[in-house]
């Protein structure tokens, strides 16, 4: 019997790292699941590796008209949501406050900010009472990082958006939590220059980045009735970088 049989889960952003990984354990764990990329070709080698129980929807989360054609996708496939991963996002290092531009503030908080909100209000008719959302944060939001100021505040936003969102829906016992992964071996730190990899390896007290299946499996527990008893809060994944 599998944590998640029979649910149907959305998962935005999840054509590679760790949401891909998400993808696998919850089709695994018997999810029914949605994904989606902005890149055609990777959404269907994403779809091909899940392998079953998977639609891939092509779409930006920046687009309220992919988001709508999103979710009638799902309703049409499906009828509701009982998961939504919100795990797209992204930052630029070198954004030190002398030299930030406008356009870097611009895109960073509309990428992780504006369009996680709408991602989740526009999922809102279709969630089945009881069902979980979980929003992709970062431990950026906890620790002064020079250089990443714009995408730590941008993801602050983020939990901050956790806590409010599990007051306002608790009354449809939607909980709502956040994932605060440490730095993870992803295709998005993989071009981080190795200078800044040395030296997040050398903060985190287990010494070594995480693994994409170590947020999947955070992700699994606050999906599921393991976590029944929480919401609100902000799960960190981060070989212990801001708890010790
Ligand atoms: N890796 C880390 O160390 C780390 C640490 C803390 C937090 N995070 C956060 O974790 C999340 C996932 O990171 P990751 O490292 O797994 O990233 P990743 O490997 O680069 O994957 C990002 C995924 O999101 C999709 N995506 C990006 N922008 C999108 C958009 N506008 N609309 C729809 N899909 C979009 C990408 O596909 P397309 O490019 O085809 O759209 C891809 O599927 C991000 O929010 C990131 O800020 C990462």
């Amino acid at each position: 019997m599998g944590k998640l049989d029979g649910k149907v889960a959305v998962i935005i952003g999840g054509t590679s790292g760790m949401a891909l990984e998400t993808a696998k354990l919850f089709v695994e764990e018997g999810a029914y699941v949605f994904v989606t990329g902005r890149r055609q070709e990777k959404l269907d080698a994403a779809v091909a590796e899940i392998g079953h129980n998977v639609t891939g929807v092509q779409g930006d989360l920046a687009k309220m008209a992919d988001l709508d054609r999103l979710f009638e996708t799902v309703r049409d496939e499906k009828g509701h949501i009982d998961v939504l991963f919100v795990s797209a996002g992204s930052g630029h290092l070198g954004q030190f406050v002398h030299n930030v531009t406008e356009q870097v503030f611009h895109d960073t908080f509309v990428t992780n900010v504006k369009n996680v909100l709408f991602a989740v209000q526009k999922a809102l008719p279709l969630f089945r009472d009881g069902g979980s959302i979980i929003l992709n944060s970062s431990i950026a939001h906890r620790k002064a990082l020079p250089g990443i100021g714009v995408y730590s505040a941008s993801k602050a936003a983020v939990r901050s958006f956790a806590r409010t969102w599990a007051m306002e829906l608790k009354d449809r016992k939607i909980r709502v939590n956040a994932i605060s992964p440490g730095p993870i071996d992803t295709p998005h730190t993989a071009d981080a220059p190795q200078e800044w990899k040395d030296g997040m390896i050398a903060a985190v007290p287990m010494g070594r980045f995480g693994e994409p299946r170590e947020i999947a499996t955070a992700a699994l527990f606050l999906a599921s009735s393991d976590s029944s008893y929480i919401t609100g809060a902000d799960l960190c994944v981060d070989g212990g970088l801001t708890q010790v």
